[in-house]
């Protein structure tokens, strides 16, 4: 587990060192496509099937949210995706190129704060465009468009420990965004937050996501934070970790939390609340 984490915490470091991470942002468009994906995961004595037979298009700026079981292999599909963990059988391919580590264009937040306690808020978020050789200036222009998205200028200066849970998180999505990612690869990045913090947490997301025109794909395991969030829902079954079943979610495009009232919302709810017991 301390080894996945290091990885995380790094995964900057490795898209900026990895061929072909030029900045996404010339013609930026985001379509990942997974067919036939398979892992497997041997050992001297054991193997597992944690994937099989993943067959998965997300087009470009759209936000797609995984649901599924605990130990359904949700992560490990993202982490494929990510770069961080090899599969076994099948392709991911994002804009047509064959994903084989980590990558720029691909920015990550996790459910662990993963910001480096030693640098700034600031500093954090200009940390990718720093490996990337961007000038002071613009990394500078760069940070502060994203203080300002995360509604946290006034925290530029301080220090992670100095943030709540909530504002973490935010910085962790900056960060993530200041990459200029076509896609952005989110694991369970609310889970440890409270209730009301998680809602406002939404809102904020769902404005980046118009504003910056990245492709989300999201995990959760709360089924009402799926349904508000994307515009597709995806239900994982385990044993082998595999698709059951894809669900549009058809409410309007403008997410106010009045949504979460309206009967498409509470049947689809239900839906998925049934399909998620077996
Ligand atoms: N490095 C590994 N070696 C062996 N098995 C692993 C490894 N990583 C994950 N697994 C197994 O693969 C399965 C899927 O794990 P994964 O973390 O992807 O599940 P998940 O759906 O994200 O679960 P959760 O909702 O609890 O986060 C689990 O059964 C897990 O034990
Ligand atoms: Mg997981």
């Amino acid at each position: 587990m301390e080894a996945a984490k290091k990885q995380e915490a790094l995964y900057e470091e490795k898209a900026a060192g990895s061929i072909g991470s030029a900045p996404a942002e010339a013609g930026r468009q985001g379509e990942i496509v997974i067919a036939g994906l398979g892992k497997v995961y041997a050992s001297k004595k054991n193997r597992f099937e944690a994937l099989a037979g993943i067959d998965l298009t997300i087009g470009a700026n759209e936000f797609v949210t995984i649901v599924g079981p605990s130990g359904c292999g949700k992560s490990t599909l993202l982490r494929i995706v990510a770069g961080l963990d090899d599969l076994t059988e099948g392709s991911v391919r994002l804009d047509g190129d064959e994903v084989v580590g980590p990558g720029a264009e691909r920015g990550m937040v996790f459910q662990g704060y993963t910001l480096f306690p030693w640098l700034t808020v600031r500093e954090n978020i200009e940390y990718g465009p720093k490996l990337k050789g961007v000038s002071t200036l613009e990394r500078r222009a760069i940070s502060s468009h994203f203080l300002k998205v995360i509604r946290l200028e006034q925290f530029a200066n301080a220090y992670p420990k100095q943030l709540s849970g909530g504002m973490k998180q935010r910085v962790a999505i900056a960060r993530a965004l200041a990459n200029r990612p076509k896609v952005l690869l989110m694991d369970e990045p609310f889970g440890a937050l409270d209730a009301q913090t998680k809602l406002e947490m939404q809102e904020m997301l769902l404005e980046v996501w118009e504003k910056e025109k990245t492709t989300v794909l999201f995990i959760t395991h709360d089924i009402e934070e799926a349904i508000f969030l994307s515009r597709r829902v995806v239900v994982m079954g385990a044993n082998p970790g595999r698709i059951l079943k894809a669900f549009d979610v058809k409410l309007p495009a403008q997410r106010t939390q009045e949504v979460r009232e309206l009967p498409a919302f509470l049947s689809l709810k239900r839906e998925l609340g049934a399909l998620l017991k077996h």
